[in-house]
């Protein structure tokens, strides 16, 4: 089991306090503060949603003439606010199409990921660069398809496991856009790889 200050650590209690959902909550919360993905208006994209503390945060940046769409293989089951719409479906499955049907097919200005894999302890890197590939396969999919999910200049922040192949994909990323940088926010535990690759100026 682990030690009782992991599971209860200050982001848990914060989180509480402050009715997130969850801790995660202060890692958006810090990469936007950081980085500045999000603004009043944005449409924001949130691959991997449940339980919903990433839709809290964005809906509060993006306030009510923003959209925030959510998707994750579970339901997000608390009603979050009006910007926020979310769909239950696998992003391996999901066309982006169907993440389009809440802006009336405009594209996001900025895409969120912060979908895992179940950890198992066993493959769980390889699995979250997949992942993330997948990320991009769907941004590269829809713009050569002419209805893309993302703006051209839109920025990206997708979760990852560091691993052997955390340096490509970050190069493969930095294709695409004109910078992207793994970053660390705090409420992320040190002793977890978890990163976020942060892209700005999405190429389209
Ligand atoms: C760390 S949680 C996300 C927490 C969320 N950002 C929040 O703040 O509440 C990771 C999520 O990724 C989702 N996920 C993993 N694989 C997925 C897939 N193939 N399609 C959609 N969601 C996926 C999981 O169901 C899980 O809810």
């Amino acid at each position: 089991m682990p030690p009782r200050r992991v599971l209860h650590d200050k982001f848990f209690k914060q989180a509480k306090a402050d009715g997130y959902l969850a801790r995660s909550a202060y890692k958006l919360a810090e990469i936007n503060d950081r980085k500045r993905l999000l603004h009043k208006g944005s449409r924001a994209l949130d691959l991997g949603c449940a339980p919903g503390a990433w839709l809290q945060v964005a809906s509060e940046i993006v306030g009510p003439t923003g959209v925030v769409v959510g998707i994750d293989l579970k339901p997000v089951e608390h009603a979050i606010a009006p910007n926020v719409h979310t769909l239950v479906g696998d992003i391996y499955e999901t066309p982006a199409e169907s993440l389009l049907q809440h802006t009336g097919g405009h594209p996001f200005d900025a895409v969120l990921s912060d979908m895992a894999p179940n950890t198992t302890g066993h493959g769980d890197h390889f699995l979250s660069v997949r992942l993330c590939d997948r990320v991009l396969d769907l941004l590269e999919s829809s713009a050569a398809a002419g209805a893309p999910l993302l703006k051209p200049g839109g920025s990206l922040a997708m979760k990852v496991f560091e691993g052997e192949a955390y340096p490509d994909l970050v190069k493969r990323t930095a294709r695409l856009f004109t910078e992207a940088k793994g970053f660390k926010p705090k409420a992320s535990r040190d002793v977890s790889r978890e990163m976020y690759i942060v892209a700005f100026g999405w190429k389209g």
